[in-house]
């Protein structure tokens, strides 16, 4: 496998993020091969040096190949029929991570290498170093710098999706807790461009405790340091009392302090938050 940053790279799908993956690897001076069901998406990329491959097959017998479709099912329909055999796939399709297991089985058992990933960017990021790209599978012996801040997670090519929605997850929850506080500021009359500042501090503080909890975590102890967890459930009472009275969504707080109240129940009240964790391990009720 060539070890240069300008390798010669395939791109398979040229919807919106295709193109920007293929552009990407041509402004970088990557020898671009694409390949399009409809093969017209393709004109303004071979306008700026793409080689059109005529076929699938032509498109799969150059270097690494660079997989961006719908979704799991266009990708098993697509390369079904294929042949894989001695090929290097980089599935960069958003699926989960049973998906991605599944593929990289069936994928590896027709010959080919497979790496899955995930995308974590728009496509007018890509080609900075702000578009995240997350890799599972064989560790890569390629470069994909030329799309952004490339990270291989591990050999199991489930990881990239299972990163991906934690921090789906995460992005989505810190924004949920930001319109909670909003709405409920908005009753006072303070706008949201007034309350962002101060939520932003907030949020950056709780990010700062993450290596600490992460570690209480990891050992299975949760000494109450700087809060037991009846403590903070004694706030997130305020929280929903106060979203009540104001006339605002309580949904959101009601879940955080249903949750504290099942760790206290089950007899974690003495302990600090991250013993929460056993509420999240389990499904919901
Ligand atoms: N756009 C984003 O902001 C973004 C961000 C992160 C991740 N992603 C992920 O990137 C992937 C592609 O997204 P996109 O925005 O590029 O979507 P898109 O613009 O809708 O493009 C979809 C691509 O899949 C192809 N395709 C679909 N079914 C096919 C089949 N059965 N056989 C062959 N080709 C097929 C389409 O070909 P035709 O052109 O012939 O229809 C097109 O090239 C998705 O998994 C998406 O979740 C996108």
């Amino acid at each position: 496998m060539n070890n240069e940053t300008t390798a010669p790279v395939t791109v398979l799908g040229l919807g919106l993020m295709g193109t920007a993956l293929a552009r990407a690897f041509l402004k970088a001076g990557h020898p671009t091969t694409v390949w399009n069901r409809t093969a017209a998406k393709a004109d303004s990329l071979v306008a700026e040096g793409a080689r059109l491959a005529p076929t699938i097959g032509d498109a799969l017998a150059g270097g690494v190949t660079i997989v961006c479709l719908t979704d799991y099912s266009a990708v098993r329909e697509l390369l079904g029929d294929a042949g894989l055999e001695g090929t290097t796939l980089v599935n960069l399709t958003s699926g989960d991570s049973a998906q991605a297991r599944e593929t990289a089985a069936w994928a590896e058992k027709q010959g080919a290498r497979y790496l899955d990933g995930a995308i974590m960017a728009i496509p007018s990021s890509i080609g900075t170093a702000e578009a995240v790209i997350l890799l599972s599978g064989p560790r890569p012996d390629f470069d994909l710098g030329a799309l952004g801040t490339v990270s291989h997670l591990g050999e199991d090519p489930g990881l990239a999706s299972l990163y991906d929605v934690a921090g789906l997850t995460m992005m989505w929850s810190v924004l949920n807790a930001w319109l909670q506080g909003t709405a409920m500021l908005k009753t006072a009359g303070v706008d949201a461009a007034t309350y962002a500042p101060f939520a932003q501090q907030i949020a950056a503080g709780v990010a700062g405790w993450l290596p600490g909890y992460a570690e209480q975590i990891d050992k299975g102890a949760f000494p109450a340091e700087v809060s037991a967890l009846e403590t903070d459930a004694r706030a997130m009472a305020h929280m929903v009392e106060e979203s009540e009275a104001l006339g605002v969504n309580a949904e959101l707080p009601k879940l955080i302090k249903a949750m504290a109240d099942r760790a206290i129940a089950a007899g974690h009240g003495g302990e600090q938050y991250p013993v929460l964790i056993r509420e999240f391990e389990r499904p919901g009720e």
